[in-house]
């Protein structure tokens, strides 16, 4: 969607881009050899808005291109997400539902269920809001009430008269991706009970500056929020942050919990963080120069090295086809003569080919039953249970290839 002349989606200040990532497809689109010709791309400019401080996409693809029938991402293909999940549950269990009766909880975005299940098995009245019509039926098949649709201001107005309002409203790697952000949170204002909570992660900015992991911007991603910057767009609509709390998934997040101004104590977290922001320099357009410099060192590193090893016949496949990798890849220009194919769990991706660069997804037994020299790790946001897994690999030789936070080899 088209910004209106370059203006913040916030605030509606000029903005101008401080970088170009050149011509990018949907980050999620695997396509087979046939939709080749008529790939969508658009480019992506990233702008940090001076005056409200958030961090966003100058152009970004109408949503509906991205969150359809097709949608590849199924949260509950990885373990730890599901713990994550259980545990996000309990702690909005614990924390923020005094009696199980009378409760109504609502998920923005809730995929495939992962979290909703929780809820749903605790008999708590819930409905999960997922535009992406495939993962939505499974979570509907498995008994999870479900409305296929985009949430805005309309919508709540819908649930609110359908549902009547709500105790919690919650949302995992959803909320940076929805365009129209103020109706988001003047629809959760309406929704939310007097004394309710919103809470929110998503990837945040100080990790993302920090690693230079800058494959989490991408078209879904229309936003990288900070903690200054969610205060501010949190109190343009009646809401109030009152408490942060860092999260290493998705390579580092931060879980948001805002309610309507003044209805709970603002915790001394929040003034932590804005004050470590403001030292980091996460709100002077100049941090934001610097994470170019090192984006285009990062591209370029990866390249090189890329080349080095195909001069010496060096066998390089992908581990994991994630969203984040059609970034690294179109930026970096990495194609199939650089890299095999990718391996990934998730059948829908498997025997299709990567956005933009077109290398081959394949199954994972494909890595499994003939080990390459070296393995890029796409997925390293699940290093740890990758790692668990490939031991073997290791033990035979193989390496692997990490770009976050900077080009290395290991071991
Ligand atoms: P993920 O990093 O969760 O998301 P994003 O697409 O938002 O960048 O995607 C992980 C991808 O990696 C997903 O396609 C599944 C794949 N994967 C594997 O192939 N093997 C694994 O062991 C794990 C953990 C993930």
């Amino acid at each position: 969607m088209k910004n209106n002349h370059n203006n913040c989606r916030i605030c509606n200040k000029n903005i101008a881009p401080f970088m170009s990532f050149g011509e990018m497809p949907i980050a999620n689109g695997f396509l087979s050899k046939d939709q080749f010709q008529n790939e969508y791309f658009f480019k992506m400019e990233t702008a940090f808005c001076d005056t409200c401080k958030t961090f966003q996409l100058i152009d970004q693809p109408q949503p509906t291109k991205m969150f359809n029938e097709n949608y590849p991402f199924f949260s509950s293909l990885s373990k730890y997400m599901q713990l994550h999940f259980e545990k996000f549950s309990e702690y909005i269990l614990d924390n923020f539902i005094s009696s199980k009766k009378d409760t109504f909880v609502i998920e923005l975005g809730s995929n495939d269920g992962i979290m909703l299940k929780n809820f749903k098995n605790n008999n708590i009245k819930h409905l999960g809001i997922e535009p992406s019509t495939n993962v939505a039926k499974i979570a509907k098949d498995n008994g999870i009430e479900t409305i296929s649709k985009f949430f805005d201001e309309n919508l709540a107005e819908e649930i609110l008269s359908n549902y009547g309002k709500a105790d919690a409203i919650f949302s995992a790697n959803c909320i940076c991706h929805i365009p129209n952000l103020n109706s988001v949170f003047r629809g959760v204002f309406k929704l939310l009970k007097d004394e309710g909570v919103f809470i929110y992660e998503d990837p945040y900015l100080g990790e993302m500056l920090k690693k230079t992991s800058y494959d989490q911007i991408y078209d879904e991603h229309v936003y990288i929020f900070s903690i200054t910057s969610v205060k501010n767009i949190a109190e343009r609509n009646g809401l109030e942050l009152f408490d942060a709390e860092r999260q290493i998934t998705h390579g580092g997040s931060m879980r948001y919990m805002l309610a309507k101004k003044g209805s709970r104590k603002v915790s001394s977290n929040i003034h932590t963080f804005l004050k470590e922001e403001d030292n980091l320099k996460m709100n002077s357009i100049n941090r934001f120069d610097i994470f170019k410099e090192q984006c285009e060192k990062s591209k370029k590193d990866l390249f090189d090295l890329l080349v080095k090893l195909k001069s010496q016949n060096k066998r390089v496949i992908g581990y994991g086809a994630t969203s984040k990798s059609t970034t690294i890849l179109n930026f970096s220009n990495i194609d199939e003569n650089l890299i095999e194919y990718i391996c990934d769990t998730t059948p829908l991706k498997q025997n299709k080919f990567s956005p933009g660069m077109h290398i081959p997804i394949k199954d994972y037994n494909n890595f499994k039953n003939n080990y390459p020299d070296y393995a890029v790790l796409f997925a390293w946001n699940h290093k740890k249970e990758i790692f668990d897994k490939e031991q073997d690999y290791i033990k035979k030789g193989g390496k692997w290839i990490h770009f976050i936070p900077e080009v290395s080899i290991e071991p």
